[in-house]
């Protein structure tokens, strides 16, 4: 079985890449995809950009292209959730696209013609990333004395389960933030991706989950956290995160 794993950003995935054996880096749809083994799993490790479209493109290559069996995403989110604070992980249960309106002519949210508004993680595969982020936040690499210190980190990180809304827009307004906890009182973070790569993951039937460090509150100072978190921590992160992912992931 190959496991594909993306991320938004190169920040978000950076070093992976070295972890990787026999590595081929293959293009296609204007995209890299690396190619390789780790701890004897085949992996595909690729970018899928940002927003909704771009990372449905990446994901069907995947899926069609290299023809992967399960999808993770590994990247960062705003935390929404009030119990949802920076350096917490969130693993996402279900994914809802928070901008998808086609009301009057479908409920909102919905998307249209599949009768659904959410799509669901893969249990198994949502449990793999979460014991792997609970291992991830042993690792006193990650976030040590000094990140804790220059983000105002509390001593201990959690881990939650929920609801990820995605949607075209990096949210950096605390009112805009406040109107997506009124509207989706159970989201627990928001991003950008995740839900547009589940709704692909579904029409594939390939198993799907994402996790997500919370680099901001999705507020008036989002933008500037999510700038520091992803060039100091995310890719630390994810190398943590991954690497005690994979000797937990179903069979070879
Ligand atoms: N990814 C990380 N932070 C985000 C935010 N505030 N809005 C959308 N996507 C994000």
């Amino acid at each position: 079985m190959t496991t594909g794993i993306l991320s938004a950003m190169a920040q978000e995935q950076a070093g992976l890449a070295a972890h990787l054996r026999d590595l081929r880096t293959e293009r296609y749809a204007g995209r890299e995809f690396q190619v390789g083994r780790w701890q004897g799993r085949e992996v595909v490790l690729a970018l899928s950009r940002i927003g909704k479209v771009a990372p449905a493109t990446t994901a069907a290559a995947l899926i069609e292209r290299f023809g992967v069996s399960r999808i993770v995403f590994t990247g960062v989110a705003g935390g929404l959730h009030p119990s949802v604070r920076v350096g917490d992980t969130v693993i996402g249960t279900e994914f809802v696209q928070h901008d998808m309106d086609a009301s009057p002519i479908f409920p909102r949210y919905e998307v249209p013609l599949y009768g659904r508004s959410r799509f669901l993680a893969d249990s198994v595969l949502a449990e793999c990333l979460a014991q792997a982020a609970q291992a991830a936040l042993q690792d006193g690499a990650v976030l040590d004395e000094a990140t804790r210190m220059r983000f105002g980190l509390p001593d201990s990180q959690r881990v939650h389960h929920g609801l990820i809304a995605s949607g075209d827009r990096f949210v950096s307004r605390a009112e805009e933030a406040a109107q997506l906890r009124a509207a989706l009182p159970e989201a627990m973070a928001v991003e950008m991706e995740a839900a547009a790569v589940a709704q692909v993951c579904h029409d594939h039937g390939v198993p799907f989950a994402a996790v997500r460090n919370i680099s901001d509150r999705a507020d008036d100072q989002a933008h500037v956290d999510f700038g520091a978190y992803i060039e100091d921590v995310a890719g630390r992160q994810a190398r943590a995160l991954i690497a005690a992912l994979l000797p937990l992931l179903p069979s070879p």
